[in-house]
């Protein structure tokens, strides 16, 4: 692997660097005005179909911004479209599935995923991205509850009823459900690392809707599944999350390098809850990059301090990119997150 030495892989491994790695979650997106005239009048599924423009977008923000690593432009959902379900991006929402998760009967639309055949084209923007990049790219999936949320729902939630009702009243059917869900997320994974991603992040952004009695029995086996369905590829495995300051121990524990943490916990608290064994990867708010720039830079010392009291600090923010955040305040925290702790 070339990028054994980069900062980003030495920190999710706890090794030491000179300085601490920095990327950020949504850094392709639309905060970047390259990425909107790119998008413009394209869809997002054609746009993540199109390997020279995904491969572009990919590339935008370790120009504008450099960041330590890159994160390949996709979605969550990608693989679900892949294998024939319904499901599109639609702007300013989110996902939406034509034809929601509700019974067994609809266990047989999720077929296992063949990369070659069915996502050639994420495996040609990862060479292409990779023949092109000096820092390491992050490839990335939905973890099997995230993912289900948008089968179960239909779309974006605020409160994921119908997810746990399904998951209380037919805990058996929403095991198979993630289970397959896994399998999905593990061949996307798997595809990126064999065309050159030098890491993996496992995405279960809204896991922290859970109590940690419900995510340890019907949620972190298949999360598990997940990482170790992967282990053997020896990247570094991040595992992200929101809201899950009570979670955070179970989410080391499913397997992961480096665990995420969202703003709600100070990062030095969140390592001691998991554990001298991981990194953490975090926590600026991004709502923050929108305040003035002393605001900001207290916050960013503020958190390169606490880093220090980790195993391993990969510094981003807590959640991605909000849209009308300054490019430019984005660059500046990278220069600060480099000139390292006071
Ligand atoms: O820069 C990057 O982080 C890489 C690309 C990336 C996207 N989605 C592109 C995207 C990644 C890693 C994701 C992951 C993803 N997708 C997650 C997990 C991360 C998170 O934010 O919690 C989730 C929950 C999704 C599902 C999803 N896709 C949502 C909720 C939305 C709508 C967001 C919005 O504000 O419109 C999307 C669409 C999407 N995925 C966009 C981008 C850049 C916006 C679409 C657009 O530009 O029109």
């Amino acid at each position: 692997m070339g990028f054994d030495d980069s900062a980003f892989i030495r920190a999710c491994r706890r090794q030491p660097v000179d300085t601490v790695p920095v990327w950020f979650m949504r850094q392709a997106g639309r905060a970047l005005p390259e990425y909107r005239r790119l998008r413009a009048d394209r869809p997002f599924m054609a746009t993540v179909a199109d390997p020279e423009v995904a491969s572009e977008i990919t590339l935008q923000p370790v120009r504008r911004y450099g960041v330590d690593a890159a994160i390949l432009f996709s979605d969550i959902v990608v693989p679900l479209a892949a294998i024939g379900v319904g499901v599109d991006i639609v702007a300013g929402r989110g996902p939406v599935v034509d034809r929601p998760f509700r019974s067994g009967a609809d266990l047989d639309r999720l077929r296992p995923l063949e990369p070659e055949a069915d996502i050639p084209h994420v495996i040609d923007t990862v060479k292409l991205v990779t023949a092109e990049l000096d820092v390491p790219l992050i490839g990335f999936c939905g973890a099997p509850f995230t993912v289900a949320s948008y089968l179960i729902e239909g779309g974006p939630s605020r409160d994921y009823a119908l997810t746990k009702s399904l998951m209380r009243s037919e805990p058996e059917l929403f095991g198979r459900l993630l289970d397959r869900l896994a399998d999905l997320s593990v061949a996307f994974l798997r595809a990126q690392v064999g065309a050159g991603a030098s890491a993996v992040q496992l995405f279960d952004s809204w896991a922290g809707a859970l109590s940690g009695a419900d995510y340890r029995r019907h949620v972190m086996p298949a999360s598990a599944k997940v990482l170790a369905g992967v282990a053997d590829l020896g990247v570094p495995r991040i595992h992200f999350g929101v809201g899950t300051g009570e979670l955070l121990g179970l989410m080391g524990e499913a397997g992961a390098d480096v665990v995420g943490v969202d703003w709600r916990i100070p990062l030095d608290e969140a390592s001691r809850r998991i554990g001298p064994d991981r990194a953490v990867q975090g926590n600026l708010d991004p709502a923050l990059c929108l305040a003035p720039w002393p605001v900001v830079e207290a916050e960013v010392a503020d958190i390169l301090d606490r880093g220090q009291r980790t195993p391993g600090h990969v510094f981003n923010l807590g959640h991605g990119v909000l849209p009308d955040t300054d490019p430019e305040v984005l660059a500046r925290v990278v220069e600060r997150v480099h000139k390292g702790p006071a």
